[in-house]
C-alpha cells in the first residue's frame, strides 16, 4: 500500500525509520504526470532495494519560461494510483515553502552552481534550468538522506550534473536507466501530453534523426560534421531545432567538437509548436 506524505519533513522521518530497520531505500525524484519512463525507474528501484519512494514536485526553479511552468501537465491522483499499482512504498511532495523554507518567496531561493557539466547544450539554451535542477535535487537528497537515487538517461546532461552533485555531497548512489520510447521511437515525456496528433508525428523525427546518426556511426563514420548533418537532414522545418549535436561522454566539453570523435552521444533539443523536447542516443555501444 502506497504511503502518501504531503511534506518533506515526514519523508525524512519515513526514510530514517526505514534505515533504522536496516532497509535499503530506492528514491525516484519526479515532477509527476507519470508515464512508463518514470515507472521504469520505479520498477528498477523496487528490484534493487528493500523499499522505494518517489517525489512529485513541479519545481518552479528549473522552468526558464513562465508558460512552460503553468502549462506543465499535472495528474496527481493518477500518479498516486500508478505508483500504488506497481508497488512503490511511499511518495512525497510539498509546497514551494516546504521545499525551500529559508526563502520568503521562490524568487529568493539561492541557486546552486551545477558545475562543469551544465555548460553547453541545455546550459546554453535553457539558462538557469540546470541550476534549478541542481538546487532542488540537492534539497530532495537532503530530505531523503542516504539511498540509491534513480535518473533517466533521457535527460542525459541532468544525469551528469546529478552525479557530480552526489559525488560532492558524498551520497546518494546514482543509478541511471535507459530511455523508454513509444512504438514509433519517440522518447516518452510528460510534455508529450501537450502535443496534438500531427505534432506527435512531427516529434518522432527527433528519434529518427538520432537513429540516422547511429546508423552512420555503425557504418564507421567518426566525423562530427557528418554525424551532425545526418541529424539535421532528418529534422523537417516545422521543428525548431535548438541543437542537434554530438559530445564525447567520456570527456564532456561545453563546445561542439570538431574533427573526429572516438566515443559519442548524439543529443537533440527541438521545439514542436510551443513544446520543447529533448532526446539523445548513445552512438558508441562499447561504452
Ligand atoms: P521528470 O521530467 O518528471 O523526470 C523524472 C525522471 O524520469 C528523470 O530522471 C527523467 O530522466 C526520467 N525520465 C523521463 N522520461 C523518461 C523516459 N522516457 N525514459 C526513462 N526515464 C525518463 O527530470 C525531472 O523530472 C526533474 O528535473 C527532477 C530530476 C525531478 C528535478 O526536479
Amino acid at each position: 500500500m502506497l504511503t502518501v506524505l504531503q511534506d518533506p519533513a515526514s519523508a525524512t522521518q519515513w526514510c530514517r525509520e526505514q534505515r533504522e530497520l536496516n532497509k535499503t531505500i530506492g528514491f525516484v525524484p519526479t515532477m509527476g504526470a507519470l508515464h512508463e519512463g518514470h515507472l521504469s525507474l520505479v520498477r528498477c528501484a523496487i528490484d534493487e532495494n528493500d523499499v522505494t519512494c518517489a517525489s512529485i514536485f513541479v519545481n518552479p526553479l528549473q522552468f526558464n519560461e513562465a508558460d512552460d511552468y503553468s502549462n506543465y501537465p499535472r495528474a496527481i491522483d493518477l500518479d498516486y494510483r500508478l505508483l500504488d499499482e506497481i508497488g512503490c512504498d511511499m511518495v512525497f511532495g510539498g509546497t514551494n515553502r516546504d521545499m525551500f523554507p529559508e526563502a520568503e518567496s521562490i524568487e529568493e531561493v539561492t541557486l546552486l552552481d551545477p558545475g562543469r557539466f551544465a555548460t553547453g547544450l541545455e546550459g546554453e539554451f535553457r539558462p538557469g534550468h540546470l541550476e534549478g535542477v541542481c538546487t532542488v535535487v540537492e534539497r530532495l537528497f537532503k530530505f531523503t538522506g542516504d539511498c540509491r537515487a534513480y535518473f533517466g538517461l533521457k535527460d542525459y546532461q541532468q544525469t551528469l550534473v546529478v552525479r557530480d552533485l552526489a559525488k560532492n555531497l558524498g551520497y546518494p548512489e546514482i543509478r541511471t536507466c535507459k530511455t523508454v520510447r513509444d512504438e514509433h521511437g519517440l522518447a516518452l515525456s510528460s510534455r508529450n501530453a501537450l502535443l496534438s496528433k500531427s505534432e506527435l508525428a512531427l516529434a518522432t523525427n527527433i528519434s529518427k534523426a538520432l537513429y540516422s546518426a547511429k546508423a552512420l556511426w555503425d557504418s564507421g563514420c567518426r566525423e562530427c560534421d557528418q554525424l551532425r548533418m545526418a541529424m539535421r537532414d532528418n529534422l523537417p522545418v516545422p521543428l525548431q531545432v535548438d541543437y542537434a549535436d554530438v559530445r564525447n561522454p567520456v570527456n564532456w566539453q561545453a563546445n561542439s567538437p570538431v574533427g573526429t570523435i572516438s566515443h559519442a552521444i548524439a543529443l537533440i533539443a527541438a521545439r514542436v509548436g510551443e513544446v520543447r523536447l529533448i532526446d539523445n542516443l548513445q552512438l558508441d555501444s562499447r561504452l
